[in-house]
């Protein structure tokens, strides 16, 4: 058991592979919480074969006995969480007794994934490229004040009512020519209430008893450094804090309750949605990448835009969070390649950059300054020492750590659980994770 509570956060634009190591990393730590997003996630988890893709619930839930938390910061689809709950305990997997929703956690109404496509086509050309899940409009709602939260749901009726009146008026004046009733959405938000009821509490105080009892908690972030709200490549960014300062905002738990952050990144680049991507690739290299690594969203199906390892990025993350080390994942995508590169700065009309630019035009016409190094043809995949890799893969992981300023204490190297190096022989993997 971790006595640590280390926080698992994605460190490019998304899709690092988060899913499979709070998986795998699940059986340390006595609750895995989310701390922002919702079901605009795609977590992808396979065991023996069987694939688990997780949205809104954490990707602890394979684990039996661990408690599967979801955060205020988290924006919950009621009708969304439950079919995920269906086809969980369709797998066989009984969420009852071991989830606990934040009573602050704000709910995605009906509307909102009306509002968020209806926004994207206005804005036509200059799109965001969204989930189309309502994320956006729900965090809106939010921020303005007039948000619906889960323990809502289940208090007086006639503060509801009033708060769903004022919504729905709010959203009839946005759209045109529309007459939501307000009774249809209260009816719903009752009945959704109510079977949520069981699942519903006090997650600050939950985790604070935890903390205090010295019983380790993962904390999961969804979406990545670069697509948040604050810190990512905005506009072009989800609507949530997905760095480490989610966590305290999101949670209700103090800063010094993260002992260590460990930062998830593929060990190629990709993005799904609009937005700058320095080192994307076109032809048959993207292709490959794309059709070896099955880089199509686990949420949308979208094909996703595939560049080389951005150490810029990477060095970025480090900064904003405070990552104590790495989880490196996809190694094996690269097998077979007679090179690889990775960038180590940017080419802007102002000068060459070595730090990732603070605004997001000089981003726009920056060009990767790459190096490149051997490839591999020896498979890595499968893979779980790291003595198996061959010593461009060991030098390929070497210079990355080297640029991007951080230790990889882990190596992922395929979708399943075991198919995993962990360093244990270094210091910060046992300061991290516990025990071999
Ligand atoms: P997340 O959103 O960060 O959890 O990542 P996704 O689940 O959206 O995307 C990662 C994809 O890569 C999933 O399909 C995983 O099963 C898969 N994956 C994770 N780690 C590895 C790995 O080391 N090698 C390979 N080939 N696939 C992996
Ligand atoms: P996981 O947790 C990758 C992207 C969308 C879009 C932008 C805004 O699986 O890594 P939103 O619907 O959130 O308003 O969309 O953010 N996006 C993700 N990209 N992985 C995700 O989650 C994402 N969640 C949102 O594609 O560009
Ligand atoms: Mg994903």
């Amino acid at each position: 058991m971790s006595k640590t509570n280390l926080a698992v956060l994605g460190t490019q634009w998304g899709d690092e592979g988060k899913g499979k190591i709070v998986d795998m990393l699940t059986p340390r730590f006595s609750a895995v919480a989310r701390y922002q997003g919702g079901h605009n996630a795609g977590h992808t988890v396979y065991v023996k074969g069987r694939k688990f893709v997780l949205h809104l619930v954490p990707s602890g839930i394979l684990h039996p006995g661990v408690t599967c938390i979801i955060g205020n910061g988290v924006v919950v689809d009621p009708k969304a969480l439950f079919t995920e709950i269906d086809e969980l305990a369709g797998m066989g997997i009984a969420v009852d007794g071991r989830l606990l929703i934040s009573e602050k956690a704000h709910a995605i109404l009906p509307y909102h994934r009306e509002l968020d496509m209806l926004s994207e086509a206005r804005r036509g050309e200059r799109k965001i490229g969204t989930t189309s899940r309502g994320i956006g409009p729900a965090y809106e709602d939010k921020i303005a004040r007039r948000g619906i939260r889960i323990g809502d749901l289940l208090g007086d009726r006639a503060t509801l009512e009033q708060a769903v009146r004022d919504n729905v008026d709010a959203r009839n004046r946005v759209i045109e020519d529309s007459t939501l009733a307000w009774r249809e959405v209260f009816d719903q938000l009752i009945a959704d209430g109510e079977r949520m009821r069981p699942w519903v509490g006090d997650v600050s105080l939950f985790l604070a008893q935890a903390i205090q009892a010295g019983k380790g908690v993962l904390f999961e972030g969804a979406q990545a450094t670069l697509l948040d709200i604050d810190h990512g490549t905005y506009p072009f960014v989800t609507s949530s804090n997905a760095s480490v300062g989610g966590v305290c905002t999101g949670l209700g738990v103090a800063p010094r309750a993260i002992e260590g952050v460990l930062g998830v990144a593929k060990a190629y680049t990709t993005r799904v949605g609009e937005g700058p991507l320095p080192t994307e690739l076109s032809g048959p290299l993207a292709e490959r990448l794309r059709e070896s690594g099955n880089e199509y969203g686990a949420s949308t199906g979208r094909p996703r835009r595939c560049g080389w390892f951005d150490a810029v990025v990477v060095r970025y993350s480090a900064r904003i969070n405070g990552l104590d080390a790495l989880a490196l994942t996809k190694l094996d995508v690269l097998d077979g390649l007679p090179e690889v590169r990775i960038c180590t700065g940017y080419r802007t009309s102002g000068g060459d950059l070595s730090e990732f630019p603070a605004s997001v035009r000089t981003l726009m016409d920056a060009e990767p300054i790459y190096e490149t190094l051997p490839g591999w043809s020896t498979p890595t995949q499968g893979a779980t020492r790291m003595e198996q890799l061959p010593p461009e893969a060991r030098r390929y992981i070497e210079r990355l750590e080297e640029v991007s300023g951080v230790p990889c204490v882990m190596v992922s190297t395929g979708s399943e659980r075991d198919e995993t190096i962990v360093r244990w022989d270094s210091a910060v993997a046992g300061r991290l994770l516990g025990d071999a």
